[in-house]
């Protein structure tokens, strides 16, 4: 491909022994280069604490594209090819020392470097130390930063502080992949692309919003670090406050990323604090139990009692013209009934039905953007079911349905991290999270956090394959309103 002037001819990726390499990153890449898209010249490094060789690395790499691309994409020749950038520096990252090694592979012709540290957030401090310490800091290098970012406003700010002393905001690329899903992103074609919704979207027309993700899985080897998070950190305070973000903020002037961040951040600061007072009517958190089909509890995932919330349901308010009395309601958890992850805009109900007395009922319009595992945007309609009406008219809903797999069935679905990766690689960070955004985040976050523990909130059980605790269904039913579960 053409190399664009802010292209990088370096990408340094910490942590590439660990499963979001093998499972992510590297098919990414692969991808990237299959189409064409990486700069010729482009050099992988992965570093990590492991002891490995260039061709020791490049052996894991392969096993991990084998192994994680859709099936049907590894051609072993193309993958020859890309294997070949790939080099690697065992480094252990709190050994400034070490980070010298990097520095004889990064090419110091003053074309650019990426660093991507996908590592622990209590590393990030002495890895910006080892690579200042071995001159990678200057103007030419940019820093993309795997999520969590701290696990609350100090210690975020904390992080983010550290790294601005090296990094500047505009080279500072921090990653929610959540942005890297073609229809989060479609989102933003659906509403600034069409005249048809934004005159409707506001508290005028819409009478709530839901946004679920709910996942099968459950620990997956991360015990530690999910007990120590939680469902409100882990899922809320980035993925789905970044959804919230993109539904709810003005229109942008301009697909530009100080625009579409600028919207966002006015979003997030406008959410209304949840109290003490008000918490257990606003919030449910929950954690899975077994079944009696032999499906282990959260404790026995995690192999020690725990008060960690695997499930957590808000309701959240918007504070400004547009969103008024507008709840969002927001629901997330692992080892639920369903992988769904789904945005449901139920609309306001008719004025008036002149179908009435003719016997018809009639239901509120919705619109479902469905993110996974299908991609697809419905708008669900009211029309008459075919007959003469003899004995009363019926009305049933009915979808107008965008199957975005269909329409674009010549256009190959890409991984969420392809889109970040080569925006990282171009220098473009429209689709990367801003400091100020991660920081009202963390601020609502914290009110939350802090609202449970005054209230003494405990997780509810709900059994492992159910839709989450029984009270995350008396929190919306007190409105009269129902979760959107299934099609
Ligand atoms: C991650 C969380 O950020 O997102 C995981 O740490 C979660 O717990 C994952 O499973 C979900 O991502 P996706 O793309 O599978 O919805």
């Amino acid at each position: 491909m053409a190399k664009t002037p802010n292209d990088i001819s370096s990408l340094v990726l910490f942590g590439a022994t660990g499963d979001l390499a093998a499972r992510m990153l590297l098919p990414s890449l692969y991808a990237l280069d299959f189409d064409g898209l990486l700069p010729a010249d482009l050099k992988i490094i992965g570093t990590a604490r492991t002891e490995l060789d260039d061709e020791a690395f490049r052996k894991h790499a392969r096993a991990a594209l084998v192994d994680h691309l859709p099936q049907g994409f590894f051609e072993a020749d193309r993958a020859d090819r890309f294997l070949e950038r790939l080099h690697y520096v065992p480094l252990d990252i709190t050994r400034p020392a070490d980070f010298e090694k990097l520095t004889t592979l990064v090419d110091d012709d003053h074309a650019g470097v990426a660093i991507y540290l996908s590592t622990a957030p209590s590393l990030f401090k002495a890895a910006i130390d080892g690579l200042e310490h071995a001159g990678l800091t200057s103007n030419k290098v940019r820093m993309a930063l795997e999520k969590p970012l701290g696990t609350d406003l100090a210690s975020s700010r904390e992080i983010n502080g550290a790294i601005a002393l090296a990094y500047p905001e505009e080279r500072t690329f921090r990653i929610d992949h959540y942005l890297g899903k073609e229809t989060v992103q479609n989102l933003l074609a659906l509403r600034f692309a069409n005249s048809l919704f934004e005159p409707l979207w506001n508290a005028t027309h819409i009478d709530h919003v839901q946004i679920t993700v709910a996942e099968t899985v459950g620990l997956e080897q991360r015990g530690d670090y999910y007990d120590g998070t939680g469902a409100l950190r882990d899922m809320v305070q980035n993925h789905m406050l970044q959804l919230l973000a993109l539904v709810a903020m003005e229109p942008p002037a301009d697909f530009d990323a100080t625009e579409i961040r600028d919207e966002k951040v006015k979003v997030l600061r406008s959410l209304r604090p949840i109290a003490a007072a008000t918490v257990k009517h606003n919030c449910v958190t929950g954690q899975y139990a077994g079944t009696q089909s032999g499906s282990g509890s959260y404790s026995d995932d995690l192999g020690r009692p725990s008060e960690t919330e695997t499930y957590v349901a808000l309701k959240a308010q918007i504070d400004n013209w547009r969103w008024a009395n507008v709840p969002f309601y927001l629901r997330t958890g692992k080892r639920l009934a369903e992988r769904e992850t789904e945005i449901f805009i139920q609309f306001k109900r008719i004025p008036h039905s002149m179908f009435a007395h003719r016997g018809a009922r009639t239901v509120p319009n919705k619109l479902v953007i469905s993110i996974q595992p299908d991609e697809n945007i419905r708008l669900l309609v009211m029309a008459k079911t075919p007959g003469l009406d003899r004995d009363g008219l019926r009305l049933r809903e009915v979808p107008l349905d965008v199957g975005l797999a269909n329409a674009f069935a010549d256009h190959r679905r890409r991984i969420a991290y392809e889109r970040l990766l080569l925006d990282l690689i171009e220098g473009n960070p429209t689709l990367f999270v801003r400091r100020d955004e991660v920081e009202a985040q963390w601020t609502w976050i914290d009110g939350i956090r802090a609202a449970w523990a005054e209230a003494g909130l405990k997780p509810a059980p709900y059994p492992a394959g159910s839709w989450g605790p029984s009270e995350a269904d008396q929190l919306i039913e007190r409105d009269g309103r129902h979760w959107h579960n299934g099609p």
